[in-house]
């Protein structure tokens, strides 16, 4: 069949391209956009609005104007296209495959966007009487029963606001439990193989957090762990499956030695995607887990938000659980809050968000819930765990897997440096993933591999679409361990070249002025762009 576009991916294409010759495996450019600071485009001397002389009080006292505003003038028309064009060149769920592992950006279904803009919904105010907002609370308390069914646990604080919130809200509930027994304990032991939010959060909630190594094959190390437990440990946060990808198979053994030391388990769950369905944490002896609704309920949270991290709970951290919370009464629904709390709650460790928590995310994780079943759910961890093992073993042969030889990997998948040729980095390899169209995988993380590449494809991907990252990724990966020096120099087609990492980090340029640069600030070309 002749192709209508010669110069776009097919399924059926192997062959690697390169950038050296113009060309991109997937034949894209990047997304070769191109546009001028809003300042370039407007004159300060002129304005897009016209105001009338008349309407503007002739004396302001001290707070008339010295100096000329200094913002851009530009039309309606101008504004909106600036704006839009700079907005193409944001990298999306919805333009393509985005591989970030420990994100988990998978596609946000549609349904779940249009309940979520219900105006019931959308335009409840917290501050409503309860009776006119029985519908939120209804959708708050399935949800709840929802992660509580999912999880084995015995109850669930809805509030937290995100992953690393829910840890806070996990731990102070520990923090609160051992105030209740009378015990100082003040150690946290976290695995090397944890998230990094794991020990910050830790330290952040006033415990000493010690390391606990990881085995070779990427595990937490039981023995060590053990080795460790004693009356000054408060507990352990394990994230699992973890940042390597991996199931902690003794997750049981863990959590029966950490209580019977007297101490806690948190799991990190943000990663419960790869299991959701299959295996409920509360069977595994856990006492406090967070589950990221943006992650595996949908709603991709890169830039920042929104998120959404309840925390389910033990029997054992239930009566410190913070307030506000939803309870079904046979009138309705009520929400408890500190008035109202009294002798059924006296315990509580007090409230971590203003209200309820985040509306639009519970609807959107109810509203995947529900689209999919108990039965769907489940087949969503078995296909972000089929598709993470589709992309592992298609690039064992390129790229170095340092768990391979572990058992099949959980929901992501994990490359190193190893076998690149020498000078190439797996930076190199990331930047050339722009100019293939893709955002670039988690690099870097975890700490416990050299260069670690973590590539997370999720359920939603469809195989075509896996293959063509995959080949994207075979033809980097194989100018990388052939030392194309061309891909020292990738992006070629975005519209930034490579910039210098760390001054632009350092010294980043985040306020324009007159003069373009602050003095002391690199100018654009310093750092690498053009
Ligand atoms: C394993 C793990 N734990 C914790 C977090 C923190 O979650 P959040 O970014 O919502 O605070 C993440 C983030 O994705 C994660 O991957």
């Amino acid at each position: 069949m002749t192709a209508l576009n010669p110069g776009g991916w097919r399924p059926e294409m192997t062959a690697a391209g390169g950038a050296d010759d113009n060309t991109t495996f997937t034949g894209n450019r990047a997304l070769m956009l191109e546009e001028a600071l809003i300042f370039e485009i407007g004159s300060t001397a002129t304005t897009g609005v016209d105001f009338d002389e008349a309407a503007a009080p002739a004396d302001l006292g001290a707070l008339a104007r010295t100096a000329p505003i200094g913002l851009p003038g530009l039309s309606e028309a101008e504004t909106v296209r600036h704006y839009t064009r700079l907005s193409r060149q944001n990298y999306a769920i919805d333009l393509g495959l985005f591989p970030l592992g420990s994100c988990t950006m998978k596609h946000n279904p549609r349904l779940n966007e249009k309940v979520a803009r219900m105006a019931g919904f959308a335009d409840a105010h917290p501050l409503q009487p309860q009776e006119t907002v029985q519908g939120a609370y209804a959708v708050i308390h399935e949800l709840a029963e929802w992660l509580i069914t999912l999880t084995g646990m015995h109850s669930v604080a809805m509030s937290p606001k995100a992953g690393a919130h829910g840890e806070l809200c996990g731990i102070l509930c520990i923090k609160a439990a051992l105030e209740a027994r009378g015990e100082d304990r003040r150690v946290i032991l976290v695995p090397e193989s944890a998230h990094g939010t794991n020990p910050a959060t830790a330290a952040f909630a006033g415990f000493t957090v010690e390391d606990i190594p990881a085995t070779e094959a990427g595990r937490v190390n039981l023995e060590a762990l053990k080795a460790r437990l004693g009356p000054d440990v408060a507990g352990v946060m394990i994230t699992n499956p973890n940042t390597c990808g991996l199931f902690e198979r003794d997750m049981k053994a863990i959590s029966d030695a950490v209580h019977a030391a007297g101490g806690y388990v948190y799991c990190d769950g943000a990663n419960f995607n790869a299991i959701v369905g299959r295996v409920r944490p509360g069977d595994l002896g856990v006492d406090a887990m967070h589950i990221n609704l943006h992650k595996t309920f949908s709603t991709p949270h890169g830039g920042g938000g929104p998120g959404s991290g309840p925390v389910v709970l033990s029997e054992a951290l239930a009566p410190f659980a913070p307030l506000p919370f939803v309870t079904k009464h046979a009138e309705g629904f009520r929400l408890i809050e500190e008035e109202s709390a009294g002798e059924d709650h006296p315990q509580t460790f007090g409230r971590m968000t203003a209200f309820h928590g985040q509306m639009g995310m519970f609807t959107r994780a109810l509203t995947y819930i529900l689209s999919h079943g108990a039965d769907g759910l489940k087949q969503v961890a078995e296909d972000a765990v089929l598709n993470a093992n589709y992309v592992l073993s298609s690039l064992e042969d390129v790229l170095d897997a340092p768990f391979a030889a572990s058992g099949p990997c959980m929901h992501e998948a994990l490359f190193s440096d190893k076998g690149l040729a020498e000078g190439f980095s797996t930076l190199d390899i990331a930047k050339g993933l722009i100019d293939e169209g893709y955002h670039p995988m988690t690099v870097y993380f975890p700490l416990v591999v050299h260069g670690a590449m973590l590539v997370e494809p999720t359920e939603t991907e469809s195989k075509a679409a896996l293959d063509q990252f995959i080949g994207a990724l075979r033809s980097i990966a194989m100018r990388a361990k052939n030392g194309d020096p061309a891909l020292k120099s990738a992006p070629h087609f975005a519209p930034r070249a490579r910039l210098d990492e760390t001054a632009a980090a350092r010294k980043p340029i985040l306020a324009w002025n007159e003069t373009a640069t602050a003095p002391g600030t690199p100018s654009l070309s310093e750092i690498g762009g053009s």
